[in-house]
């Protein structure tokens, strides 16, 4: 049964205080700001210190969007959590923030889609709105990357950034709220960016530190041609499914992990700079985290009005990509 759909009731992000600068990052791996700048936009990331984990970046940043949508944590019937690097294999990443945010009755799972994790989770935390099951939806994306950076391999190290994003979904008016989504997946490409160990098939061992498999793997070129190739696929399937075209987006809201990408993706679909959000330059590739804290800079300046288009496009390991158009209210 269609109940209707689901739209964002409040918005929260939350990152880490740590800054590292592409000047600190040229201390401890061969590269240099210049490289880093031209390469990615990338100037600067948040990173966590000490034994934080990715459930302490997603409480904050669930309080701030519970708090934003006037919700108590009682009314919330489901947490989500789509973390590329949860706390621990099990339990989820949702269970830990449940249990941090006092939650009693609410249902908790994670997904797992990797970078585009947060298009795939917003599409199955609608559903549950849409079909009537529940009237609260808790949903988060959160990824502390650098827990699992090599910090002697440049082609990663310099990417990515840890930070957190929260919506909490509730129905929306009709013609408002999500709209449509496309979400894809070609497991062919699984090698080209993984963690190798800490599964079934490499548990962790001496063996696997010895060899490294516990750090996040990319083989950054082919990633890159794919998100290229499937950023404006993406943007396009999702508007047809809407019935919208590209002239209608307001604010194009992708997956910050290059500007290169970026810009290739939004000159394909023709669409002009000024509605693409880009922040990647403050925090570099947060993984689940990107796309919420980009609209996040919309929303506090009070950008966003009632009946703007926007259009989340995320790309990532698995290989996924996918988009989401939403209508705001
Ligand atoms: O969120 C999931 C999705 N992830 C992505 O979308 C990431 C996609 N990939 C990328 O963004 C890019 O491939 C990178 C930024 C990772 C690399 O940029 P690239 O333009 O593809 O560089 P490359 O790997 O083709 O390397 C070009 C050169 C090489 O040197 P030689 O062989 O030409 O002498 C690299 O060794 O740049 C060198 N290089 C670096 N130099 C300075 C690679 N990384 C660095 C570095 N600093 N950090």
């Amino acid at each position: 049964m269609y109940n209707g759909p689901a739209g964002i009731a409040g918005m929260g992000v939350y990152v880490p205080e740590k800054i590292l600068t592409n000047s600190e990052l040229e201390k401890i791996v061969d590269t240099s700001d210049e490289w880093i700048r031209t390469r990615t936009g990338i100037v600067e990331r948040r990173v966590v210190e000490g034994d934080t984990a990715t459930s302490d970046l997603a409480v904050p940043a669930a309080k701030a969007a519970l708090e934003d949508a006037g919700v108590h944590i009682d009314e919330v019937d489901l947490i989500l959590v789509a973390a590329s690097t949860p706390d621990m294999i099990f339990p989820s990443t949702a269970c830990l923030v449940q249990k941090k945010l006092n939650s009693k009755g609410a249902a908790a799972f994670d997904l797992q889609a990797a970078c585009t994790g947060f298009v795939y989770g917003l599409t199955v935390a609608s559903q549950f709105i849409e079909t009537g099951m529940y009237k609260t939806v808790l949903f988060i994306g959160a990824d502390a990357f650098t827990r699992h950076i090599n910090w002697k391999d440049r082609g990663t190290c310099i990417l990515f950034g840890d930070g957190a994003g929260a919506f909490v979904l509730r129905r929306a008016e009709k013609g408002y709220g999500l709209l449509s989504s496309y979400l894809a997946a070609d497991g062919s490409g699984a090698d080209l960016l993984k963690i190798p160990a800490g599964g079934s098939c490499h548990p962790g061992s001496e063996q696997s530190i010895k060899e490294g498999l516990h750090y996040v793997y990319m083989n950054g070129s082919e990633v890159f041609k794919f998100a290229v190739r499937v950023f404006p696929e993406a943007v396009q399937k999702a508007l047809d499914k809407a019935g919208l075209t590209v002239d209608d987006i307001d604010y194009l809201v992708p997956h910050q992990a290059n500007i290169r990408i970026i810009n290739s993706g939004a000159e394909r679909l023709g669409i002009s700079k000024e509605k693409v959000v880009v922040n990647l330059d403050r925090y570099g590739n947060t993984s689940t985290a990107s796309i919420p804290l980009a609209l996040y800079d919309l929303y506090k300046t009070g950008s966003l009005k009632r009946g703007d288009v926007l259009v989340f496009v995320g790309y990532g390991a698995g290989l996924t990509w996918g988009a989401n158009v939403v209508r705001w209210y």
